[in-house]
């Protein structure tokens, strides 16, 4: 569609914004509270919270304290968390696999979320990184991570996650193949309802640096994640990427980082039509956290803007640490 103006004075574009009650007649995007996906942190232990220092505001919890943060999310209206386990590092191994314990953190603290606020959707991580002693998202031989060799390993670990309650599996790990291998057990085991968000275009970024400390993977990992991980440079591999996760079984797809790559999200929306979601990484959460410290920016207006921007682009959703603290101003608007 082609935009029309007419000229100067029939057109005047300022009309529209002339006053608060016009502006919010002709918005043409809105955030409201059903776009967050809050991702949590989860340690063990009891009554613990402790604070990330490159993620200022964020904490890790032990199990009982997440259940009070899933709670409080539920009362805000934010439809889903997603968990994320800081795993003793005694627990790491070659073979990782804590990843496939049903018992493991993440495991838990999905059935005493479920237990407590079942109406909460609960998204969980697929990805070996939190349990390698290599701190790959893969197995790692050491010079790469063997592709074909970790989709046991990430079926294994989505099936666990599916019995503990999980309701949206989250892969992350990038290798080749994992969808359709996942989708495929989910359905051999009669997990027909579990749905699949696929980090489908996840970039080796650097804006992942915050999140590694939160997890406890920043000093395991040897080497980068560049064979896996997509270049920051590309776009079009992003589409046929979604193309195939599409195909072998994802029901939402997701792009990150987010707000460096809106153009990779409005084109996967635009191309694709279906449920797309931005991750506002540990990164882009820790610069506007640290400049609205220095009172540079002021934090929650310049929190809403980039949270906005994902609407602007298509986006259905956002994973964002900022989700309590926005869902607490939208009560209020
Ligand atoms: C790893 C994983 C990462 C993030 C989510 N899952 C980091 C990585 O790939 O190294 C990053 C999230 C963030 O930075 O907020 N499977």
């Amino acid at each position: 569609m082609k935009p029309t103006v007419a000229p100067f004075p029939t057109a005047r574009m300022r009309r529209l914004r002339q006053s608060d009650a016009i502006r919010r007649l002709v918005k043409e995007n809105t955030l409201t509270t059903n776009d967050l996906i809050w991702p949590l942190f989860v340690r063990d232990g009891t009554n613990i919270e402790e604070e990330i220092p490159s993620m200022p505001g964020v904490l890790r919890r032990s199990i009982d304290k997440t259940i009070e943060a899933a709670s409080k999310a539920h009362e805000l209206n934010i439809p889903a968390v997603c968990l994320f386990p800081y795993t003793n590092p005694n627990l790491k191994t070659k073979d990782c696999s804590e990843a496939w314990n049903p018992d493991n953190l993440s495991n838990r603290a999905t059935r005493a979320i479920k237990a407590e606020v079942p109406s909460l959707a609960i998204m969980t991580d697929v990805a070996l990184d939190p349990y390698n002693i290599d701190g790959h998202d893969g197995f790692w031989d050491g010079d790469d991570v063997q592709n074909d060799r970790t989709l046991d390993a990430l079926v294994k670990q989505a099936l666990g996650q599916a019995q503990a309650g999980s309701d949206i599996i989250g892969p992350s790990d990038m290798m080749d193949g994992r969808i359709g291998a996942i989708r495929q057990a989910l359905e051999e085991n009669s997990f027909h309802n579990v749905t699949i968000m696929s980090y489908t275009a996840k970039y080796a970024s650097a804006y992942f640096g915050p999140f590694r400390d939160a997890v406890g993977a920043s000093g395991a990992l040897k080497g980068n994640k560049k064979t896996y991980q997509m270049d920051s440079a590309n776009t079009n591999e992003a589409l046929r990427l979604i193309e195939r996760d599409l195909l072998e079984g994802a029901d939402m797809i997701m792009v990150k980082p987010g707000l460096p790559y809106l153009d990779i999200c409005l084109r996967a929306k635009q191309t694709f039509g279906v449920p797309t979601f931005a991750y506002q990484v540990s990164g882009e959460y820790a610069m506007i956290q640290a400049a609205a410290q220095n009172q540079w920016i002021d934090g929650p207006k310049v929190m809403l803007e980039s949270l906005l921007a994902f609407k602007r682009a298509g986006c259905d959703g956002i994973l964002t640490y900022f989700a309590p603290s926005v869902a607490d101003i939208l009560k209020d608007t």
